[in-house]
C-alpha cells in the first residue's frame, strides 16, 4: 500500500505514499541563497526513493527570518541555485514542494528585534523572540506579494508545486484568539 501512487485532489500524482514533512534545515549562508550542502541533502532523501519531500522553511522576507541559515526567496537572483535545489530533490520523480514562510511573532530575535506580525502579541518562549509590532494593512499587503512572489520564482526553477506555505506563522498564528487582538 505505501509504494502505491496517490492522486491529490488537485490532480498530482505522488509515486508513493511516503513523505518527508518539512525540517527546517538552517544550512545556508549569509546571502540565504540554497547552497551545496542543501543539494547534497536532499539528493540523499530523494535516494530514499520518498514521495513527496516538502522542504524546511522558505522566507518570503529577510528581515523575518526563523532562524540564521534560512533560504530566502524575496528575488530572481537564486534562481540557478534553485534550480539546483529543485533538481536534487525531485532526481527520481519524486516531488519536492517548497514551503513558504514568513516567521511574523516567531522571528528569531537575533536576527530582528523588531518584528512584525498579524499582533503585537509577543510569543514568549525561552526568550527568543521579542515583542512584535502589529502589522498595517500595508505591511500585510506585502507579505501577500512576498508570498506570490516567492511561489511564481520557485515555481519557475522547477520545484513541482510552490508550495504554498504549509505553516505560515504569519496566517496560521493570527486566527488564535489568544494573539488575535482585533
Ligand atoms: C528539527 C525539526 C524541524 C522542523 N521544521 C519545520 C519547518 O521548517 N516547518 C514546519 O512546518 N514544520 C517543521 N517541523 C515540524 C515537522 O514538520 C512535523 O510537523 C512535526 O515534527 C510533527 O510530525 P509528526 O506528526 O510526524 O510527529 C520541524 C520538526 C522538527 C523535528
Amino acid at each position: 500500500m505505501l509504494n502505491t501512487p496517490f492522486t491529490l485532489p488537485c490532480g498530482v500524482v505522488i509515486q508513493n505514499r511516503l513523505v518527508k514533512a518539512a525540517m527546517t534545515e538552517r544550512l545556508s549562508g549569509s546571502n540565504c541563497k540554497p547552497n551545496a550542502r542543501l543539494v547534497r541533502l536532499y539528493e540523499q532523501w530523494a535516494d530514499t526513493n520518498v514521495g513527496l519531500l516538502i522542504t524546511g522553511n522558505v522566507m518570503v522576507d529577510r528581515y523575518h527570518l526563523e532562524s540564521a541559515g534560512n533560504v530566502v526567496v524575496d528575488n530572481e537572483e537564486a534562481l540557478p541555485e534553485m534550480k539546483a535545489w529543485a533538481g536534487a530533490g525531485k532526481k527520481h520523480g519524486n516531488h519536492i514542494w517548497v514551503q513558504i514562510c514568513h516567521s511574523g511573532r516567531q522571528t528569531s530575535r537575533f536576527v530582528n528585534l523588531k518584528p512584525k506580525s498579524a499582533s503585537g502579541v509577543q510569543l514568549k518562549k525561552l526568550g527568543l523572540f521579542s515583542k512584535p509590532k502589529a502589522m498595517t494593512e500595508k505591511d500585510i499587503l506585502d507579505v501577500i506579494n512576498g508570498f506570490v512572489k516567492a511561489a511564481v520564482i520557485a515555481k519557475k526553477k522547477w520545484f513541482y508545486r510552490s508550495a504554498n506555505s504549509c505553516c505560515s506563522w504569519i496566517s496560521d498564528k493570527s486566527i488564535f484568539e489568544s494573539i488575535n487582538e482585533s
